[in-house]
């Protein structure tokens, strides 16, 4: 199969079978790399990186020559003409007529789909501000499977700073792919961010079962920890219990769903308190993955000294835990003070292995782009994902992605970019940006099938009314607010809310 021409703009543009397959020629990559001179001769790779970056760059432009292509580059918006104001679709469109292949790294979350929209050859995101890095999340699988001979069920811990750092947002929806038990251990205020939760949800059928929800017993029983994501569970059958009370069948769908993920955990009743818990014994965590705080995503020294204070620390003392045994540490670097030195010796650290497998993942995944090699898909029967074509809604009705990192709302961008959003949900009313993935929930809609040509049927209704929630998707007008349909000359209808 020919994955030429195909771009890696989010983890999602690959198949578990694709990135199983790139993992297959990266061995080969990682085996002899010297040998791989002829694949990519002639080609040209532009190397634009405007925000800092040591392994992805280096690793991307060793990886091209190491394929007997060259690279150009550019490292500094400064000395680009995006700082005269150019646009990025312009210089997509340029750049996209000197090279080959394009590999972009930007501080503007969705910056890389723009890329991709307009250059016309392949784009590979090398990370769009806090949004995803999908070749990090490729190295990182990768170096899990050559130490565990496989990617799939894992029981992997999320450490830090889950809100800003771009390589964790790609590794979630990939481990959900791949049927991962996810705990999460965020820094204060730190934690995963609602719109990837939503979609682990929406999209992969996760269930979040809150630490705190189980209660003292359970919270001692496991190391530092906020919540936990489990794959799909059958479904709790109440019925069977007719004489239990409601917060009792939870609780035993809660144990049933943690013992199937291999978390040691059994159900006591409490005589005394006429009450069910939930005790936990440590469980083997097979990876423990650390994030540095993104101090470069926070606005004052004041809130990063602040958010320092409370910060999660992975050292010897930690890891001295018996379900961390045979834990594999990662880390995507650079790392500053989350992650001690003292455990770099420790034949449990990948983190340096993560970054020497950069080069022949990239390989790998250059030569499949560049159509300089074919891959054989294996079987896919075990994949969790699944594709959901959402329609989308693109209407110029005024309503903006509330990211303001978001590129459709960047001053240079907004005079081609148009916001588009896909329908994820007609109750709640749940649109989701097609460039950075946040979320909105708008009250208030119209039907473009309004008036039957008399102006004064021209309505607006709450979203959530039965009204609201029978308009028809080809005719459906969302407002981000009520002003903004009364701007566009709509009146209240006795759907809209008071
Ligand atoms: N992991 C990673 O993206 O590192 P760099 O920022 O050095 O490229």
């Amino acid at each position: 199969m020919s994955l030429a021409n195909r771009s890696l703009v989010t983890i999602d543009d690959l198949s578990n079978g694709e990135i199983e397959a790139l993992f297959s020629l990266a061995d080969e990559m990682a085996d002899s790399p010297t040998k791989q001179g002829g694949l990519c001769q002639g080609k040209i790779m532009a190397s634009l990186f405007f925000e800092p970056s040591t392994r992805t760059r280096l690793s991307f432009e060793t990886a091209m020559l190491r394929l007997g292509g060259r690279v150009i580059s550019a490292v500094d918006i400064g000395a680009t003409s995006l700082a005269k104001g150019e646009s990025i679709a312009d210089m997509a469109k340029v750049v996209g007529s000197y090279a080959d292949i394009i590999v972009i790294r930007h501080p503007w979350e969705g910056a890389a789909r723009v890329v991709d929209d307009y250059a016309g050859i392949p784009v590979i995101n090398a990370g769009d501000g806090s949004h995803e890095h999908p070749t990090q999340t490729l190295c990182d699988l990768y170096t899990i499977r050559r130490k565990r001979e496989t990617i799939r069920g894992l029981r992997i811990a999320l450490w830090g700073d889950l809100k800003h750092g771009r390589t964790v947002h790609s590794l979630i929806y990939a481990l959900a792919r791949f049927g991962a038990t996810i705990l999460f251990n965020a820094g204060p205020g730190l934690g995963m961010p609602e719109h990837v939760l939503g979609k682990l949800t929406t999209e992969y059928d996760y269930k979040s079962i809150k630490v705190k929800t189980l209660g003292e017993e359970a919270k001692r029983g496991l190391f530092p920890l906020d919540a936990m994501y489990v794959t799909p569970d059958r479904p709790h059958q109440p019925a069977m219990f007719p004489d239990i009370p409601e917060i009792s069948i939870r609780i035993k769908g809660d144990i049933e769903t943690l013992q199937k993920h291999g978390i040691n955990a059994s159900l006591h009743y409490n005589i005394s308190e006429n009450d069910f818990q939930i005790k936990l014994k440590r469980s083997e965590i097979d990876t423990l993955y650390v994030m540095r705080l993104q101090k470069e995503r926070h606005a004052s020294t004041e809130e990063i000294q602040g958010l320092k204070r409370n910060y999660p620390v992975v050292d010897k003392k930690l890891l001295k835990g018996k379900e961390f045994k045979k834990t594999l540490v990662m880390h995507p670097l650079p790392r500053v003070d989350e992650l001690a030195h003292d455990v770099d010796d420790d034949p449990r650290s990948m983190y340096f292995k993560q970054a020497a497998y950069g080069v022949p993942v990239r390989m790998a995944l250059l030569a499949l782009l560049l159509g300089a090699k074919e891959v054989t898909i294996p079987e896919e029967q075990a994949s969790f994902v699944r594709k959901i074509d959402y329609p989308v809604y693109k209407r110029d009705s005024g309503i903006k992605c509330p990211n303001i990192k978001c590129i459709s709302n960047q001053e240079t961008e907004v005079r081609y970019i148009k916001p588009e959003f896909k329908i994820v949900s007609r109750e709640p009313l749940t649109l989701r940006c097609v460039y950075c993935d946040h979320e909105l929930h708008p009250q208030y809609v119209a039907s473009s099938d309004w008036h039957e040509g008399k102006l004064e049927n021209k309505k607006y209704h709450s979203a959530d009314s039965h009204f609201g929630r029978k308009i028809k998707l080809e005719n459906l007008i969302i407002f981000a607010s009520e002003n903004e349909a009364q701007a566009q000359q709509f009146k209240p209808s006795s759907y809209a809310r008071q």
